[in-house]
């Protein structure tokens, strides 16, 4: 364990799973405070047992964040337990697959809601109680795909643009305020969502599934897929000190797909 973000206070949202999970597990090993958000109740409090028996630092809560009324409660559920809040990675995030002739309003509901709209709400609340304690960093977790085009995912890669251009002008507007505002855009990452849904699709096993994905990691220059632990160490780097000089940016953690 160090001790980046001793004494600091986190809130992670998709803290219940994948890259929040091991963001809030990082976080939480470096001396933070955390507060796991997440939509699914139950993944938070499994997630948050697993990071801290005890659960003096840590605190599990349920709440659909695509609702302004859930990013609020979120927040301040989090301030009354731990008294301020410092950190606000925004990790969690929804997928929908097809070429935009398949879209619909449902599906572009689900996607703004999630991937922007969960974004914007979580920041509206976090920076009044970061600003209140003389600042703070924001982490917004985009995606290498924001900036990279492919077939087949135009929806999620529009909101994960969406999401780099809200970063730049939340980092002009809060910047006196003593808040930083980044993003992240990791590359294909080794989630067991992923893994799980390769499984059911195609028939096989989970093992043979995460076989078969590791190997896809073929297309990137590291020829691999992350480990969802290599990008939490990258929005570690944006949320603590180490990064004071930094804001407004966006850093590719992609295994170098977009180089
Ligand atoms: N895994 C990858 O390959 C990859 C690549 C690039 C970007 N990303 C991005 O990284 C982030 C994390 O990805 P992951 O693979 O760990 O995802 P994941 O599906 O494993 O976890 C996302 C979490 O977000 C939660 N969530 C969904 N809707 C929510 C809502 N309305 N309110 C609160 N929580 C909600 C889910 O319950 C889930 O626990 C996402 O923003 C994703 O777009 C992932």
């Amino acid at each position: 364990m160090s001790d980046r973000l001793a004494g600091k206070v986190a809130l992670v949202t998709g803290g219940g799973g994948g890259i929040g999970e091991a963001t809030a597990r990082l976080f939480w090993d470096e001396g933070a405070h955390v507060a796991v958000v997440d939509s699914d109740a139950s993944a938070a409090q499994r997630a948050a047992a697993g990071i801290d028996k005890s659960g003096e630092r840590v605190l599990a809560i349920g709440a659909d964040l695509t609702q302004e009324v859930g990013a609020a409660r979120a927040v301040r559920e989090t301030v009354e337990r731990f008294g301020r809040l410092d950190v606000l990675a925004n990790v969690a995030g929804v997928r929908v697959w097809g070429p935009i002739t398949e879209a619909t309003k449902k599906s572009w509901d689900f996607i703004l809601g999630v991937n922007l709209l969960a974004v914007a709400h979580c920041s509206k609340f976090a920076v009044p109680e970061m600003a209140r304690h003389g600042g703070g960093s924001i982490v917004n977790v985009s995606s290498a795909n924001a900036i990279q085009g492919r077939s087949g995912m135009a929806q999620y890669d529009a909101t994960k643009a969406a999401v780099l251009a809200l970063t730049r002008s939340m980092a002009y507007d809060h910047a006196d305020q003593g808040i930083r505002v980044n993003a992240l855009c990791p590359g294909p990452t080794l989630t067991m969502f992923h893994v799980r849904r390769r499984a059911a699709a195609k028939g096989v096993s989970l093992e043979q599934a995460e076989a078969e994905m590791r190997a896809a990691g073929a297309r990137v220059l590291l020829k691999r897929q992350a480990e969802p632990r290599e990008i939490a160490y990258g929005i570690l780097y944006l949320a603590c000190d180490e990064s004071s000089y930094v804001t407004g940016t966006t850093l590719m953690v992609d295994g170098g797909l977009s180089a």
